[in-house]
C-alpha cells in the first residue's frame, strides 16, 4: 500500500489503517431496503461504506463501487477482493452513471450513495495537492487523467473569473483582495505550490480568520477544478431516474453548496403539480417522483465528531422513490 493512503481520520484494523465512514450506521438504515438488492455507491473512496454494504447483502445482492479516481478504485479493488462475484467496480463519474447503468441494461437500482468531497487518501497525500496544510504541486484533480489542474484556475483565470469563483464556491469576503493578490503575484512568476498559494491568502486576511478563508479558497479552487456542483446536479438527476420505485437515494454532503443543491433537488421531485393555483386543469404533468425520509438531515453525534474530525461537517440526506409513478420518471428528468 502508498504511504499516501494512510489517512488521518483513519483507524486500525488487521494490522492495515482504513478511511473511516461517516454516519456509517445512518446510512445503512437509510440506504438498504433488502439484501438482494443492486446497489451504487458513486464515491467508494476508501471503501468503507462500501465494505459495509457488502457485509449486510445476500449472495445474490450486488453493489457497484464507483469513483472518478484511479487510486481509489486501486485501494477498493484490494480491500474488497474478498466480496468477488458481488462487488463490480467502475470508474466512472456521477455524471456518467446514467450512461454506465444503461449500457448494463438496468433501471432497477435499489439504493444509491454519494458520500461527497475527497476522502482522506486524497487529502492526506501532499502530492495531490488538496490541502493547505500541506506543501505540493496546485492539482486538485479527483480525476487524474483530467488536464485542468488547480495550476491553470489560479495562474490563468481571468480575475473578475478568480473573483467570481471565491465569492461564490467559497463564500469569501475578501474574494476581491485574494483574487488581485494572486493576479499581481502571478505576473512575477507563476503560482505552482499549495504552500505558495497559502501565503498568499494569508498575507490577505485577518489572522483570526486564516483558517476560515484558507478552507474557503481552497474549497472554491478543488469546486471549480473538478465541476463539483454540476457533477453532483446531474449525478442525483441520473440517481432518481434509475431507482426503482421504493428504493432509496442516500447523500453525505460536507458544505452548505453541496447540502443546498440536495435539498433543493429532493424537495423538486417531491413535489405533484406545480402548476399555478389558478390553473383549472394541471398542464404541467409533474408527478411526485420522491418521498424524502430526513425531514431535517442526520448529523453525527458528539461521539463520532470527536473520533473523526471529517465528520464535522456531515449532513446526511435520504429520499425514496414513489411507489406509484404513472409517468416513466425519465420524461422528467432529462
Ligand atoms: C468522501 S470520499 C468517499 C469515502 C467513502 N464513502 C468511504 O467510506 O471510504 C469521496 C470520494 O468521491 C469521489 N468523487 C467525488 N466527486 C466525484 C464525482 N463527481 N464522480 C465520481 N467520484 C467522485 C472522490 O474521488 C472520493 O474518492
Amino acid at each position: 500500500m502508498k504511504k499516501s493512503l494512510r489517512s488521518c481520520s483513519s483507524q486500525k484494523s488487521d494490522s492495515a489503517l482504513v478511511h473511516v465512514p461517516v454516519l456509517l450506521e445512518e446510512v445503512l438504515k437509510y440506504l438498504l431496503t433488502g439484501p438482494k438488492g443492486m446497489y451504487l455507491d458513486a464515491s467508494c473512496g476508501g471503501g468503507g461504506h462500501s465494505e459495509a454494504i457488502l457485509l449486510k447483502l445476500a449472495p445474490e445482492g450486488r453493489l457497484i463501487c464507483c469513483d472518478r479516481d484511479e487510486q481509489a478504485l486501486e485501494y477498493c479493488g484490494k480491500r474488497l477482493k474478498k466480496f468477488k462475484g458481488k462487488v463490480i467496480f467502475a470508474r466512472i463519474n456521477f455524471k456518467n452513471i446514467g450512461s454506465y447503468l444503461q449500457d448494463l441494461k438496468t433501471d432497477r437500482v435499489s439504493g444509491f450513495l454519494f458520500d461527497l468531497g475527497m476522502s482522506s487518501i486524497q487529502l492526506d497525500d501532499p502530492e495531490r495537492g488538496f490541502s493547505y496544510s500541506k506543501d505540493g504541486p496546485l492539482d486538485m484533480r479527483m480525476d487524474l487523467s483530467q488536464k485542468k489542474k488547480a495550476f491553470d484556475v489560479v495562474n490563468f483565470y481571468p480575475l473578475e473569473k478568480l473573483i467570481q469563483i471565491f465569492q461564490k464556491y467559497g463564500e469569501e469576503k475578501r474574494a476581491k483582495l485574494i483574487a488581485k493578490a494572486i493576479v499581481e503575484k502571478r505576473e512575477r512568476d507563476k503560482i505552482k505550490t499549495t504552500k505558495q498559494l497559502r501565503d498568499l491568502v494569508q498575507s490577505k486576511v485577518n489572522p483570526r480568520h486564516r483558517i476560515k478563508s484558507l478552507s474557503k479558497i481552497f474549497q472554491a479552487v478543488r469546486i471549480e477544478v473538478n465541476d463539483e456542483l454540476d457533477e453532483l446536479k446531474e449525478g442525483l438527476n441520473q440517481a432518481i431516474k434509475f431507482l426503482r420505485p421504493g428504493g432509496r437515494l442516500c447523500v453525505i454532503s460536507y458544505h452548505s453548496l453541496e447540502d443546498r443543491l440536495v435539498k433543493s433537488t429532493f424537495k423538486l421531485y417531491s413535489k405533484g403539480c406545480i402548476c399555478p393555483p389558478t390553473f383549472p386543469k394541471c398542464v404541467c404533468g409533474w408527478e411526485k417522483l420522491l418521498k424524502i425520509l430526513t425531514k431535517k438531515p442526520v448529523v453525527p453525534d458528539k461521539t463520532e465528531k470527536e473520533k473523526n474530525p471529517r465528520a464535522k461537517s456531515a449532513k446526511l440526506r435520504a429520499c425514496e422513490k414513489s411507489v406509484s409513478i404513472k409517468r416513466l420518471a425519465n420524461e422528467k428528468i432529462s
